[in-house]
């Protein structure tokens, strides 16, 4: 059944937890998360980043539509939730399509544009009964910009700042950096986990994860236990949808029909999302 992101991401904080939110692309990403969580026996998010969106010809609908019938029917309790926001209609778009959660990202702007653009959005979207998440500090490896140095002091969030930032925004819960960066195909990420736990003590709100496909279990591990409660996660079922392509591919030159190597994706990627299910289980 479809459960709110507000609701996984408080029960989550209350029980000490993280809740997972993945990245769908296709309708067998959609699949794959929805049996993992069953598999696992746990909740997770569905996240559509416009990004994907924009891969979708720039109409949430359908990609929305069928994700959200998938969700819908499956056992496990998942949440949907639009990431990456950078254009404001696309939140308004969420509200309509029955997302009840967003991601506004602001990183890119300066703190004072930041604030303006992701207080407007928090406005637009608390009048509605949605429930939004920002960024302040810059992930970096987003639509495939050059990687900022995760260890450069500025590209990191600030526990004072961030105090600010959440009361002058009134955002339900605040993406920060502090190691990880997005679009990572290894899973060689070191995070700070000081400034995790300073970040949780000076911020009132749950702290978000992103580029999560590039951190190990016992990282991410450890910042649940610094008080890290959304984790997402994305490239890492994208590496295991193409690899089970590849290898189904090269074995089989001859077919033409995408059910075969599809069947071997979808199963790649449910693989992965209950390994990390799994990982994080209390
Ligand atoms: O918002 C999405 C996540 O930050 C995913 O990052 O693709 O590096 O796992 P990732
Ligand atoms: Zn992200």
């Amino acid at each position: 059944p479809v459960v709110s992101t507000g609701e996984l991401v408080t029960q989550a904080r209350e029980a000490r937890r993280a809740v997972l939110a993945f990245n769908v692309i296709t309708l067998e990403h959609a699949e794959a998360v929805a049996a993992g969580a069953e598999r696992a026996g746990a909740a997770a998010i569905l996240q559509i980043s416009e990004n994907a969106v924009r891969f979708h010809g720039g109409d949430l609908s359908a990609v929305a539509a069928a994700t959200s019938a998938v969700a819908r029917a499956s056992t496990a309790r998942l949440a949907l939730h639009l990431d990456h926001v950078v254009t404001p209609e696309l939140v308004h778009e969420a509200h309509v399509r029955g997302f009840g959660s967003v991601m506004v990202d602001a990183s890119r702007l300066s703190y004072g544009d930041n604030v303006k653009a992701t207080a407007d959005a928090v406005r637009w979207g608390h009048e509605r009964g949605m429930w939004v998440e920002a960024e302040l500090g810059r992930v970096g490896g987003k639509d495939g910009e050059p990687p900022l140095d995760a260890h450069a002091p500025g590209v990191r969030t600030d526990p004072a700042e961030a105090a600010a930032y959440v009361a002058d925004t009134g955002v339900d819960a605040l993406a920060v950096a502090v190691g990880s960066t997005h679009a990572m195909t290894e899973r060689t990420a070191t995070l700070d986990h000081t400034l995790i736990a300073a970040l949780h003590t000076a911020v009132p709100v749950p702290l978000v994860l992103h580029g999560s496909s590039g951190v190990p279990d016992t990282e991410l591990r450890a910042a649940v236990a610094a008080g890290m409660t959304k984790i997402n996660v994305g490239t890492a079922l994208n590496t295991a949808y193409t690899s089970a392509v590849r290898t189904f591919l090269a074995s089989d030159p001859s077919t033409v029909d995408p059910r075969t190597y599809l069947t071997r994706a979808r199963e790649a990627m449910t693989q992965t999302v209950t390994a990390f299910l799994t990982a994080l289980a209390p």
